[in-house]
């Protein structure tokens, strides 16, 4: 593991850097050492997998250094050493983008792993990287990220019927992603500038799934106070996505039936003929198969819609996506992310490649977001996770506060926020204000809202 990577040594003690250079040797990493800032900021050598660097040295400050590295390789786990009267600066350095830090005197296992874990970093970020040159354009369709072979046959299948009109079926768990692929056929079709209509079957309830979709006229029943177009001619020109078609009832099932065969609809309680050109797209998250076997669904409509069926897979079952889509959350979520937060820690990331997902994508973006929130370093650590991803990890001194999980209102949420800052910044109100992004007269009203004992810092 690891064994090619180089660590660079930079510190003015000569007897600090031997020992160092013994400590990372027998880790099994190859080892440059610098005597000081100038040293290696002048060193012409290919960038090194990390750097263990000196924060108090005679000509260049190490903060400087620091400073220069990350400007010239922003990917560069920088490791800065410091002696015990210098925590303050070591922490502020780690808002400069080091990596970690380490109080001397030097701790050998704790630089091993805290070593370990940022080579194991910059190899993830390598990899990323690497996968999006070597993939092009194809780690990614409109929006639908993934370079795992399951994910780019999908691809394929998406540019294969897009320009067609072929009637297309979506089956997969929930979360994985079935909604944005139907939006991506109608983007990539001759219709994107047509509408898109996109119609839940399970959020109408069944006695009026018939003049939902396809309309009514005036009078066709009590409450029919005026003519109303449905669903389908809503997308005249364009496409009909059916979510969750399976939960139709027995008479729009029929009354679909009718529609993909005659490519014509008459609305309820209507006797006029409307020609339709729309495409239809449709998607369960249950085994229609299945259900055409028990009686609850049509054979002949099942036949109508499954003309090309696209299979999302579950999550678990590509997990080497998650780097990927962990990235793109990041980015998506930027805006939301308290101050600073830019990343994930290689622990965190280990842990959600680890999960089974069983809410799939829709639940890596959530817990994304919220981690992004709830995060106070550079980047997301492992008990920034919801309960049953990073529990149990605790990391050492960090006693936890109210666990976070997936399953909490936004709230409960904000509660446990404002409560494990406080445990972290020892109840001073300032420093929980700026770290949660608020005003303190808006945490005062929070810390009474959600019952906190009045610990006023000043
Ligand atoms: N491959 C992916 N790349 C990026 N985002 C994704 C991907 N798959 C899903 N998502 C995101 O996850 C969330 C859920 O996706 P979507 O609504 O398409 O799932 P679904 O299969 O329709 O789920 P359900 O059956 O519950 O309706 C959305 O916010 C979507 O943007
Ligand atoms: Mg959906």
């Amino acid at each position: 593991m690891g064994k090619s990577f180089v660590v660079w040594v930079v510190d003015d003690e000569p007897a600090i850097r031997e020992l160092l250079n013994v400590i990372v040797t027998s880790a099994g990493y190859e080892v440059e050492v610098f005597s000081g800032g100038a040293e290696v900021l002048a060193c012409a050598d290919p960038v090194p997998g990390a750097v263990l660097l000196d924060l108090m040295m005679p000509e260049v400050d190490g903060v400087a250094v620091l400073k220069e590295l990350k400007r010239r390789h922003p990917s560069l786990p920088v490791i800065v050493l410091t002696a015990v009267n210098e925590i303050s600066r070591a922490v502020e350095v780690t808002k400069l983008g080091a990596y970690d830090y380490l109080v001397k005197p030097i701790d050998q296992e704790r630089l091993k792993t805290t070593l370990h874990r940022a080579l194991s970093h910059a190899s993830l970020t390598e990899e990323v990287v690497r996968l999006k040159s070597e993939l092009g354009e194809r780690f990614h369709l409109k929006n639908i990220i993934g370079s795992s072979a399951a994910m780019r046959r999908v691809y394929a299948q998406i540019e294969k019927v897009a320009n067609s009109d072929i009637t297309v079926f979506i089956s997969g768990e929930s979360g994985t992603g079935k909604e944005l692929v139907a939006k991506a056929i109608h983007y990539g079709s001759l219709r994107s500038d047509r509408p898109f209509i996109d119609v839940n079957c399970a959020a109408i309830p069944e006695g009026l799934q018939e003049s939902e979709l396809f309309g009514h006229e005036k009078g066709a029943f009590t409450g029919a106070l005026a003519t109303h177009p449905g669903k389908f001619e809503q997308a005249a020109g364009g496409t009909i996505f059916l979510d969750e078609v399976g939960e139709m009832s027995g008479s729009a099932q029929a009354r679909l039936l009718r529609v993909l065969q005659e490519r014509c609809l008459q609305r309820v309680g209507g006797t006029k003929t409307i020609n339709l050109d729309v495409r239809v797209i449709s998607a369960s998250n249950r085994d229609l198969e299945s259900m055409v076997a028990d009686g609850s669904f049509r054979q002949d409509l099942f036949y109508r819609l499954v003309v090309f069926p696209i299979e999302l897979p579950p999550l678990r079952q590509r997990a080497e996506d998650i780097p990927l889509l962990v990235e793109h959350f990041i980015g998506k979520y930027a805006r939301d992310a308290a101050a600073g937060v830019t990343g994930i820690q290689p622990g965190a990331m280990e842990a959600l490649r680890d999960h089974t997902w069983p809410g799939n994508v829709r639940e890596l973006e959530n817990v994304i977001h919220r981690s992004l929130l709830l995060a106070d370093g550079p980047a997301i650590g492992i008990d920034d996770l919801p309960v049953g991803l990073g529990s149990g990890a605790d990391s050492p001194g960090s006693e936890s506060a109210a666990p976070i999980s997936v399953a909490m209102s936004l709230d409960e949420l904000e509660k446990a926020a404002i409560e494990k800052a406080l445990k972290r910044h020892g109840g001073n109100l300032s420093d929980v204000a700026r770290q949660l992004g608020i005003g303190r007269s808006t945490l005062y009203r929070k810390l009474e809202q959600y019952g906190f004992k009045n610990k006023k810092d000043d």
